[in-house]
């Protein structure tokens, strides 16, 4: 066992570690305050390949491994996690979904232009759509139907909070078709967002990763050719959970990068802030916290990393993925906090970049599965 990044780990930490600080960081607060999606950062992201790191270069993918994609995420996400939601939806729910159960018809189709981020020269990403106005947690309950019509099926029913929203050109959809199967009578379908039938809701007005597009989307009587249907009849809530094992360490990883982000800034403003005659960092009470704050990033970014190593050599990682998860989500939430505390009132302001971190962490807490789910999955496998 070796904690050692390879070259070529270095070398994609220091271009997404660039990329955040030169394209990311500049307009960061404005897109925030403003609610603005990050359309050129997003655009630029896929030009450097991380909206399909891990896809097969086969299929426009850049061919990196779950390693590279957390420290991308962790360094995107310390600047910017309304960018980092974005590329970690489409990385790793959409377009790993597709490369690990897609058919070859549907790779070529839809992968190869995700995987770049784009198609005829415009942004072209995914969103998931699984969470529903009364089925978030208990993502079994699905009221949104797909009816089999013989050569397709008819969409019907409404998905909620999703993440790019109205700025995907694709959308992964869970639905039922059979509800006396329960969780096995549902599937998974690949809908282009201009299918007739499709209504985008308004933005939602989030506390947190303010600039990322989140909306509700309706179906009525949309079809969906039986060809869009990903894998057997009935296997759509194994993608789901399947996908979302992935989406966990995407998820983690950027828990973690708000957690060093909100870390670092406390760091460098504890040595230039003076209280009581001498620079804040030289008070115990300060020095503690710094303490605490790297001890549980480092925590976080091991398992992290990792969740991702078990991925990357083919091990089970769903459980790993759920510790990660968690335990970075908790730690940026509270890292964030006393990050906003180690800067006082200057905390509280938005200038100093604190405030707008712990407000991204508390999402971290509850989309791709909440804390208490997170939960449920680890002790489901420690008491079995
Ligand atoms: N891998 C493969 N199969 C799995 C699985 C996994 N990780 N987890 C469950 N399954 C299978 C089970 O084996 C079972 O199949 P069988 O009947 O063949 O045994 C079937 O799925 C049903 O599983 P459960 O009985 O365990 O189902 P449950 O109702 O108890 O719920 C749950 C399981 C883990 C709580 C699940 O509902 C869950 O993960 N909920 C959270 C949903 C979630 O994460 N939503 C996030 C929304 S997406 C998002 O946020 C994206 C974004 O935009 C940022």
């Amino acid at each position: 066992m070796h904690f050692q990044l390879s070259e070529e780990h270095l070398m994609i930490q220091k271009a997404a570690r660039d990329f955040a600080q030169n394209q990311c960081l500049p307009g960061v607060i404005e897109r925030d305050e403003k609610q603005i999606f990050p359309r050129e950062q997003i655009t630029q992201l896929a030009e450097l390949g991380f909206m399909g790191m891990m896809v097969d270069p086969k299929y426009g993918g850049a061919g990196m491994d779950t390693i590279s994609y957390v420290l991308a995420m962790e360094e995107i996400s310390k600047v910017d996690a309304s960018v980092s939601v974005c590329m970690s939806v489409n990385n790793s729910l959409v377009c790993w979904g597709l490369e690990t159960y897609g058919t070859e018809e549907q790779k070529q189709q839809y992968l190869v232009p995700l995987a770049q981020g784009k198609k005829d020269g415009e942004l072209y990403i995914g969103a998931f759509l699984l969470s529903e106005p009364e089925a978030g947690s208990d993502a079994t309950s699905q009221s949104t139907t797909a009816e089999d019509k013989g050569d397709y099926y008819l969409l019907n029913g409404t998905k909620n909070w999703i993440t790019n929203g109205s700025s995907a050109s694709v959308y992964l959809v869970i639905a039922q078709t059979d509800v006396a199967k329960g969780s096995h009578g549902i599937n998974a379908f690949i809908v282009e967002k201009n299918t007739p039938g499709i209504t985008v809701g308004a933005k939602e007005n989030k506390m947190g990763i303010r600039g990322s597009d989140t909306h509700s989307i309706s179906f009525t009587d949309v079809k969906v050719p039986k060809a869009n249907r990903i894998g057997e009849d009935g296997f759509g809530f194994k993608f789901a959970m399947k996908t979302l094992a992935g989406g966990r360490i995407g998820i983690a990883s950027q828990a973690l990068g708000i957690a060093s982000g909100a870390y670092e800034l406390a760091l460098a403003y504890s040595k230039q802030r003076k209280a009581f005659g001498k620079e804040i960092m030289h008070h115990q009470a300060i020095q503690f916290k710094l303490a605490d704050m790297a001890t549980k990033v480092e925590a976080a970014r091991l398992l992290c990393l990792k969740s991702a190593w078990e991925k990357d050599n083919h091990m089970d990682y769903t459980i790993s993925g759920s510790m990660a998860k968690v335990y970075a989500s908790e730690a940026a939430m509270w890292i964030a906090t006393e990050a906003v505390q180690v800067h006082g009132g200057y905390g509280y302001v938005k200038e100093y970049h604190v405030e707008r971190l712990m407000r991204d962490a508390k999402i971290t807490q509850i989309y791709e599965g909440t804390s208490e789910i997170q939960r449920v999955v680890i002790s489901r496998s420690i008491l079995k």
